[in-house]
């Protein structure tokens, strides 16, 4: 495929020395405030202007948004070596996780990635199976029948006690405490529609204050965890299969302190949120349509004796296609930034380096060129016929190209075990309708509790 020309249906011929349109009246409108008041409804404005690259100017950033299929791929995968992550993401987030894997660039980034790949094998993350369905019965021991239950919540433990033990296989309980409020705090500096977004971390505001204070909780924390591991035998640390180890396996050149509680918090920041958010819209989907909670319930009980193991999986296609549509429906990542390193053209466009692309998984999964019934759940829409007619990059809830989440099938697998772990012992029913107030943090979140009644299931 050329770079220049989307080989799928676009819009509008677009003649060189071409603006792409932007939402407002007056071009170059800055759209600062309409972003901060409802960022969604902002994403569904740009949705609804029907063009394949639409400016925007935000709290003095000029971006735009690309949401053709054919512009995604050139950007993420074709043209990968001509876009960095950009300024805009660095602003938020490099004081925390700049050396980590999801900011580093060039070499630096490529050493890492070969590094921490292993963690990330098949094999490897089938022998997590064991603690993901592990800790999806315990959550399951703890619900009682006809209980109200408020679902996010529920599944940030779940997600967080399996990534404490995977990653650091450490006492959960005490690793929560010192990560629960950094998390937290992290979530409210990176809303866009909060002004902890546009305010740098040196400024002394109450939220700067707490999240300084946060990590440092982190950072000692860490420091008694890799204390214990240096103490213990060779042996004991050959027993270990955890990430932790891996990382202090590597050499100092490749992995000193600083990187290392980066590469810890970016994995946790990256793993925690998107995961528990996805089981959360999943039981919410279900619970608001009983045929699929059916469908789903024949399968399991047609299929499992026990609880999930990763092997059962492959024998769970409908689970598969409910995990599928979820994530098309709701992103956790909605949008993936990129910022050009040179001088480039997308779909006719000539963009200038300083310009902030937003690549929004959002508005593309809900694209109707591609979706019948764009908004509706249809997990059965996921047949091999459709897949095979859909372009590559209408859908894209993990990125792609080289910077795609290396984390992909830990996650996959994560949720699919613990939903037919959770599905298997109860019925949910809705509590919380559609449609969902959605809000733009650092995932696509909820702004309000939503909520199920769990049943026992006999
Ligand atoms: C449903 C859950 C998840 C979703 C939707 C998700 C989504 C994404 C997306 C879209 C990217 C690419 C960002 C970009 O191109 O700028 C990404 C990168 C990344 N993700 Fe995930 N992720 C999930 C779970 C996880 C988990 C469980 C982990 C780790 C345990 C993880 C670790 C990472 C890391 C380290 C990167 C950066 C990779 C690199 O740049 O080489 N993610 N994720």
């Amino acid at each position: 495929m050329g770079t220049d020309q989307p080989a799928h249906d676009h819009r509008g011929p677009v003649t060189p020395g071409d603006r792409p349109p932007r939402p407002g009246r007056v071009p170059l409108l800055d759209n600062t405030l309409a972003m901060f008041r409802d960022p969604l409804g902002f994403y569904d404005r740009v949705g609804r202007m029907d063009a394949d690259v639409v400016g925007f100017n935000v709290a003095g950033t000029t971006g735009y948004f690309v949401t053709h299929p054919d512009l995604v791929e050139q950007v993420l995968v074709t043209d990968d070596a001509r876009y960095e992550k950009g300024q805009l993401l660095r602003d938020a987030l490099g004081e925390f996780i700049g050396e980590g894997l999801f900011l580093l660039e060039g070499e630096e980034w490529r050493e890492q990635r070969t590094a921490l790949q292993p963690a990330f094998y098949r094999e490897t993350v089938a022998a997590y199976g064991e603690t993901m369905t592990d800790f999806a019965r315990r959550t399951a021991d703890g619900w009682d029948d006809g209980q109200r239950l408020a679902l996010l919540p529920a599944m940030q433990t779940y997600t967080l006690r399996v990534l404490g033990k995977t990653l650091l296989d450490v006492d959960i309980e005490r690793t929560a405490e010192a990560l629960e409020p950094l998390l937290s705090s992290l979530r409210v500096r990176t809303d866009p529609g909060s002004v902890s977004a546009y305010t740098p971390l040196w400024v002394p505001t109450p939220t700067n204050r707490e999240v300084r204070r946060a990590r440092a909780d982190f950072e000692a924390t860490l420091d008694d965890i890799i204390a214990a591991r240096q103490a213990e035998s060779a042996d004991e640390r050959a027993a270990r299969d955890d990430v932790l180890s891996l990382l202090l396996s590597l050499d100092e050149a490749t992995m000193d302190r600083e990187r290392l509680g980066h590469q810890l918090l970016t994995f946790l920041v990256a793993g925690h949120d998107t995961t528990a958010l996805t089981l959360t819209y999943a039981l919410f989907l279900l619970a608001n349509d009983s045929g699929a909670q059916r469908r789903l319930h024949e399968e399991l009980d047609a299929t499992l004796d026990d609880d999930p193991t990763p092997s059962d999986l492959f024998d769970l296609p409908y689970l598969d296609r409910v995990l599928t549509e979820a994530l098309r429906l709701y992103p956790p990542a909605f949008t993936t930034f990129r910022q050009p390193t040179e001088p480039v053209r997308l779909g006719g466009y000539d963009i200038e380096p300083s310009a902030q692309l937003t690549i929004p998984q959002y508005l593309v999964h809900r694209d109707e060129r591609w979706y019948d019934d764009p908004d509706a759940f249809r997990p059965d829409r996921w047949t091999d016929d459709f897949e095979a007619e859909l372009p590559d990059y209408a859908y894209y809830p993990f990125g792609g190209g080289p910077r795609h989440c290396i984390g992909m099938r830990f996650a996959r697998m994560e949720a699919k075990l613990a939903l037919a772990t959770l599905c298997r012992r109860y019925r949910f029913e809705a509590v919380t309708e559609p449609p969902l107030e959605l809000g733009m943090r650092i995932t696509l979140s909820p702004t309000e509790p939503v909520e199920v009644r769990v049943r026992e299931r006999d």
